[in-house]
């Protein structure tokens, strides 16, 4: 069993979800908002350390201005809703992505959280909101080049607020990253499942996670060969490749 301490999760199928039962788009992100608290919670029942979610990309302003508003405003209501729960489960929440265009309110309401929780030990929930994977790591070189530092994977590593990716699952069936964490998704596991966001459930999420769970992760190295005799094998790989291949 592999250990997947950080999950990141694609939202996706709201607006299809709505539209195929006869409501308009937005209603699918109503129904879809309030999937987030009982995935949350199955989060930390798994033992997962870090949730990072998906919740507006740069690319969503080119939608309807009513269907970006009825999402900031889910935003916000989520937040006054969880509030209270979040800080008896000691979650340490946080947004990143550019929050500048949110109402003052919500910005607010994003900063009582984060500062409520910041010493928190539990759960690290991430939102990533108005955020784009591309501009991320861009805007992070640039900060390195402005500090004089240099541009290298562990200073890069080290600069963003969340760390690799051990499981990402896409919700609504498309197989996808659409630009979420470029970087911290090097040697993520990927799941898409056809279920739309609005009918993912916590039971669904644990059998992702337990067959993902299974999987051999190798990061590009190979498996653990079983009774591997260092010595003796070597010896003959050296004696018959090696040796011919010096030879030739
Ligand atoms: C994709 O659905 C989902 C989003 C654009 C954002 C995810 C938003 C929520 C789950 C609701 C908001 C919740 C909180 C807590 C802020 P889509 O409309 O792209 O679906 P489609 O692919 O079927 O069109």
């Amino acid at each position: 069993m592999n250990s997947l301490n950080h999950v990141a999760i694609i939202m996706d199928g709201n607006g299809r979800w709505a539209q195929s039962r006869g409501h308009l788009r937005v209603w699918g992100h109503v129904r879809g908002s309030k999937i987030v608290s009982e995935i949350v919670e199955e989060a930390d029942n798994l033992g997962v350390k870090h949730l990072t979610l998906f919740t507006f990309s740069t690319e969503n302003w080119s939608r309807p201005i009513h269907e970006i508003k009825i999402l900031f405003r889910l935003l916000k209501k989520f937040l006054q809703k969880e509030k209270k729960r979040i800080i008896q489960n000691k979650i340490k929440f946080k947004v990143i992505g550019d929050i500048s265009d949110l109402p003052q309110s919500t910005k607010d309401l994003i900063w009582e959280m984060e500062e409520l929780t910041k010493n928190m030990d539990g759960l690290r929930l991430t939102f990533c909101f108005n955020y784009g994977g591309r501009s991320a790591l861009v805007d992070k070189v640039n900060q390195l080049v402005e500090n004089n530092i240099a541009v290298t994977e562990g200073n890069l590593c080290e600069s963003f607020e969340v760390g690799d990716v051990d499981l990402l699952i896409r919700t609504g069936g498309d197989q996808r990253i659409s630009n979420f964490l470029l970087w911290q998704m090097a040697y993520s596991e990927l799941y898409f499942t056809p279920t739309q966001w609005p009918e993912f459930s916590a039971k669904e999420f644990r059998e992702i996670f337990s067959s993902v769970s299974k999987r051999e992760r190798r990061f590009g190295m190979v498996a653990a060969v079983k009774d591997w005799d260092t010595s003796s094998k070597q010896a003959q790989i050296n004696k018959e490749g090696l040796g011919q291949m010096s030879e030739g």
